[in-house]
């Protein structure tokens, strides 16, 4: 955590273990780093393959540069379990905050995307579409119309008077003079305020909707139900929970898979007007889908042909193991060769790796950072290669037992021989 504020460091000061809880400190380390759960808990940690980093780095640059050479909407990331597909996409979801964050702080970066994270595929398709709306946040949203329609009303604020009166005139018709009021805050950055200035003036609000409908229309999507949906979100505020509902039974219709891409396509296209250069979706694999059947498989199915959209319109990237990619080949070709156009694999630890591996880990709970392994010799990481098969997960686990094996038996390393007996060890810690 590099960008802890003092703020942060209060509240951390609350929450903190009491100091060095174990003598990892005779190897100079502050705790175990290696996860036990076998999940990613370090996202900051970088891919190990020079391969993998190159086409993340090739990925990003496609996906968001100005003048693209190359350009891919879609990346998938294939490997066997425990291999690091979850740690790939949480480290690209990283390093895109990162840009985003780098580029609020210096003028001359151009980054500004959203993610999301979908870990159950399998869900029906518009679970999945609900998803990325909900990651986005559907206030948000709604705010970023608010935003796309006030800006095209700011363009000719002189002609509200007489454009938005009422045809009759009637008692609560407000002078001209007070209409400039919708152009002061809080009005002139709020649709809602604006809209609460708009009926104190006495304007015509049917008026106001149907210039409304028409600038979504032009601005966000042409289809009418759905620009009348995206009407009926800015206007109906404060209903709990209304707001999906009045989106998802846009999408929960008939001819579900084109609504659906349609109705992303209008949710980029609102990001965009707001400033946003790209969506970035993730599909994590999570389950296997090479053991789905029926419902379940057709649903993952048809959500990955959703969501690879073939306009680039928001660039998507999937995680699958090599067996479920097996078994789309068989269900569809065609999304197999969508699927794979951009791929990367993740191969198997070797020793190098695995020493480098260990490195970047020690490096977490060292007061300074090195290129050493200690206190693991070279035979035990050897060993934990050979014990792993070079599986990324088993090699953390049985490193992070190795260590609590070490501290336990009073070991100033860690030979083949506590790897031997740290095979043996069983428990749940975290
Ligand atoms: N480059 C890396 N640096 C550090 N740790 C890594 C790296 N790659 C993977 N890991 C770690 O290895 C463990 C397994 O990785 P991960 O959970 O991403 O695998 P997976 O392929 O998603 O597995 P599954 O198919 O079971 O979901 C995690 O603890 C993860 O943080
Ligand atoms: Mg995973």
């Amino acid at each position: 955590m590099d960008n802890v504020n003092e703020f942060t460091k209060e509240l951390l000061e609350g929450i903190k273990k009491p100091k060095l809880p174990k003598a990892y400190s005779l190897w100079g380390l502050k705790f175990n780093p290696f996860p036990s759960a076998g999940l990613p808990r370090f996202s900051s940690l970088s891919p190990l393959d020079a391969d993998v980093k190159n086409k993340m780095k090739h990925f990003i640059r496609s996906t968001y540069a100005a003048t693209k050479e190359e350009e891919y909407a879609g990346l998938t990331i294939i490997g066997d379990f425990g291999m690091g597909k979850t740690h790939i996409m949480k480290y690209l979801i990283e390093q895109i905050n990162l840009l985003n964050e780098a580029s609020l702080k210096d003028h001359n970066i151009n980054f500004s995307a959203i993610t999301c994270f979908i870990d159950k595929p399998e869900d029906t398709p518009q679970s999945v579409v609900h998803k990325i709306v909900e990651q986005i946040g559907v206030d948000n949203i709604r705010k970023y119309i608010g935003r796309i329609i006030l800006d095209r009303f700011k363009e000719k604020p002189d002609t509200f008077y007489d454009r938005f009166r009422p045809m009759r005139s009637t008692l609560f018709l407000k002078p001209k003079s007070d209409w400039k009021k919708l152009f002061d805050e809080p009005a002139a950055s709020n649709y809602l305020e604006f809209l609460t200035v708009f009926t104190e003036l006495g304007g015509d609000l049917k008026l106001l909707q149907e210039e409304t409908r028409n600038i979504i229309k032009e601005m966000v999507v042409q289809d009418s139900t759905l620009a009348d949906r995206y009407l009926d979100l800015i206007f109906e505020e404060k209903k709990a929970n209304s707001s999906w509902d009045i989106l998802a039974g846009y999408v929960s219709n008939r001819n579900i898979q084109k609504k659906e891409v349609m109705f992303l396509n209008s949710v980029v296209k609102i990001l965009m007007q707001v400033g946003f250069r790209q969506l970035y979706v993730f599909v994590d694999e999570f389950e296997d889908v090479s053991k789905l059947k029926g419902a379940k498989l057709s649903n993952y199915l048809i959500t990955l042909n959703t969501l690879i959209n073939q306009e680039k319109k928001w660039a998507l990237v999937v995680s699958l193991t090599p067996e479920a990619l097996r078994k789309i080949k068989e269900e569809s070709a065609p999304l197999y060769d969508r699927l794979t156009s951009y791929k990367i694999n993740l191969n198997q630890l070797d020793t190098k790796k695995a020493n480098t591996l260990l490195t970047n880990y020690l490096n977490l709970a060292r007061e300074k950072e090195s290129i050493s392994i200690s206190p693991f010799v070279e035979k035990a990481n050897k060993e934990m290669l050979k014990t792993s098969k070079g599986n990324y997960r088993s090699f953390i686990l049985l490193a992070h037992k190795a260590i609590e094996v070490a501290l336990a038996t009073n070991k100033k390393t860690i030979d083949e021989k506590v790897v031997e007996e740290a095979k043996e060890l069983r428990y749940d810690e975290e």
